[in-house]
């Protein structure tokens, strides 16, 4: 063996080795970036708000992300990205979390009359909440052993609900603004694209 092929194959372990670290503190960034905007005074006049908006980007960013995976590898052929598909979508979830956390404790405290109250009068809401809701069971089958004990297929067929969540996601977001659509439609736009590059998989 060479000593380029020892290298190359040593650089190549180190990158899939240190993939999933250097990942996992990537998407702790944004949640970092928002604690030290609040410590410092930068989330400007309403904190509260902007910290229940900036948690809510980044839960849907982070869901399109996860949900990118499987494209990224059927159009790339890296199998190696596969392996951030679960530690992705739970950090999707766990940014959902806060952004629920924070509107239901530090908008509405943890009033849960008023919280139902805008479940069922605000659309927008509705719509948030059956993301939501859609995304709890995805996360708690996330673990080998559920995926196991339901079954490969069964999994499968359970996890597509997250394309629903997602398309939910984003309705909320364009239920919830009054003007200024264009963050929403690229949202929107490369949902779609990501769908379609499955369908064609599917079909072709
Ligand atoms: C999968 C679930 C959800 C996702 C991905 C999500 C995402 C978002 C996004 C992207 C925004 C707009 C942020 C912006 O303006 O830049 C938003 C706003 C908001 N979301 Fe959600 N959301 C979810 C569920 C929920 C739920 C369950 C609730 C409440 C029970 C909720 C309450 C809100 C509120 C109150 C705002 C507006 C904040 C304000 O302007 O005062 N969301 N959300």
């Amino acid at each position: 063996m060479s000593v380029d092929t020892v290298s190359s194959s040593t650089l190549r372990d180190l990158v899939r080795r240190a993939l999933k670290p250097v990942v996992f503190i990537l998407c702790l960034l944004p949640l970092v970036w928002l604690i030290a905007q609040g410590l410092t005074g930068g989330l400007g006049a309403n904190p509260i708000e902007a910290l229940i908006r900036g948690l809510g980007d980044w839960a849907l960013r982070f869901l399109l992300i996860a949900l990118a995976v499987t494209p990224v590898r059927i159009i790339t052929g890296w199998l190696g990205i596969a392996r951030l598909r679960r530690m992705l979508g739970l950090f999707a979830f766990f940014y959902v979390m806060l952004h629920v956390l924070s509107y239901v404790g530090l908008d509405q405290l943890f009033n849960l009359a008023r919280l139902w109250d805008d479940v069922v009068k605000r659309i927008y809401i509705t719509f948030g909440m059956a993301a939501f809701l859609m995304l709890i069971p995805l996360a708690i089958t996330s673990t080998d052993k559920m995926v196991k004990r339901l079954g490969g297929t069964t999994w499968r067929r359970l996890h597509r609900a997250v394309y629903v969540a997602a398309i939910a996601a984003t309705i909320h977001y364009f239920l919830m603004i009054k003007a200024g659509y264009t963050e929403p439609m690229i949202y929107a736009a490369i949902l779609a694209v990501l769908f379609a590059v499955r369908l064609y998989k599917k079909w072709a």
